[in-house]
């Protein structure tokens, strides 16, 4: 039997909440760090359309890159841009507006290169948003994507416990019309939505120190004790509050074990839209 969906309220809690809390972490990306994949395929001069840009970190090191060129952050959550103008609103030819990356509000043909990261994973349909960032991109303009994909993750010492939290992610995410493992299908999406020139690369990322493990502990055992996450989990008849509880204590635990580790893949991939005669 399908697992009851959670109410509006608990749902729209537990999103507001997952903003907030992954907020600090994502507004310290940049471009050079986060974008370096698609850096080479950009030139000064040309129009750049940000997709799912967030608080912006990563968009404002893209203008820096392509300036003179314009630059566009587009995000669906007016919190989100509203903190992203805050923040980097004076940059000379940035700007940033609200809309949705499966309905993008620009004509056929407006940028020269579309950039989307970390977007995939949220939205509801990812085949949408590279359907509209062909159309929107000039014959001979050029896409970036990169996004997660948790079903890499290996976790050592692996315990039930901390496999079911892990898996937990992914669930709770696709309940939310979410994907945690679209980074494998990048290239596939890509091809699918007409693009041609598909590179795809991969980038694994290791917590094996004690203090990026136990930054990373405390993390994962404040996302599992956190009380919208927990309700939004009830409800949905996943797992139960003292199960989250034994979670985020296995976290703590593998932390603290001499020579524990936690990988993650990040996937990008860059590719063209081809002049069609
Ligand atoms: C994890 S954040 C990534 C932000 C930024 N790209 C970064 O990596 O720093 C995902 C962002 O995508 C936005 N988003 C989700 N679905 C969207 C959609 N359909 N259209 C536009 N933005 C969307 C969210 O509001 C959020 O700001």
């Amino acid at each position: 039997m399908d697992a009851p969906l959670p109410g509006d309220a608990v749902a729209r809690a537990y999103d507001r909440w997952r903003v907030a809390i992954h907020a600090p972490a994502i507004s310290r990306r940049t471009a050079a760090a986060n974008a370096a994949f698609f850096l080479p395929h950009l030139t000064p001069g040309i129009s750049l359309l940000d997709l799912g840009c967030g608080p912006g970190s990563i968009t404002a090191g893209l203008a820096q890159v392509v300036a003179p060129g314009a630059v566009t952050g587009l995000d669906i959550n007016p919190a989100t841009v509203a903190s992203a103008r805050a923040a980097y609103g004076g940059t000379p030819g940035l700007s940033f507006t609200i809309g949705d990356a499966s309905a993008v509000p620009f004509a056929d043909a407006t940028f020269d290169a579309v950039f989307a990261h970390a977007l995939l994973q949220h939205a509801h349909s990812p085949s949408a948003v590279l359907r509209e960032a062909f159309r929107v991109l000039r014959p001979g303009g050029v896409v970036g994507i990169a996004d997660a994909d948790h079903g890499g993750s290996l976790i050592a010492p692996e315990t039930p416990t901390l496999r079911a939290s892990l898996d937990l992610m992914v669930r709770v995410q696709a309940l939310r019309g979410g994907d945690y493992q679209v980074g494998r299908s990048l290239g596939l999406l890509l091809a699918e939505a007409g693009f041609t020139d598909i590179s795809v690369s991969a980038a694994g990322g290791c917590d094996g120190t004690p203090a990026v493990k136990a930054r990373a502990a405390e993390r994962q055992a404040r996302i599992l004790s956190g009380e919208p996450f927990a309700a939004f989990v009830e409800a949905a008849g996943l797992e139960t509050r003292a199960r989250l509880t034994a979670m985020a204590e296995a976290w703590r635990t593998w932390a603290t074990t001499p020579g524990s580790l936690w990988t993650r893949w990040w996937f990008q991939a860059t590719a063209v839209r081809g002049n069609e005669e």
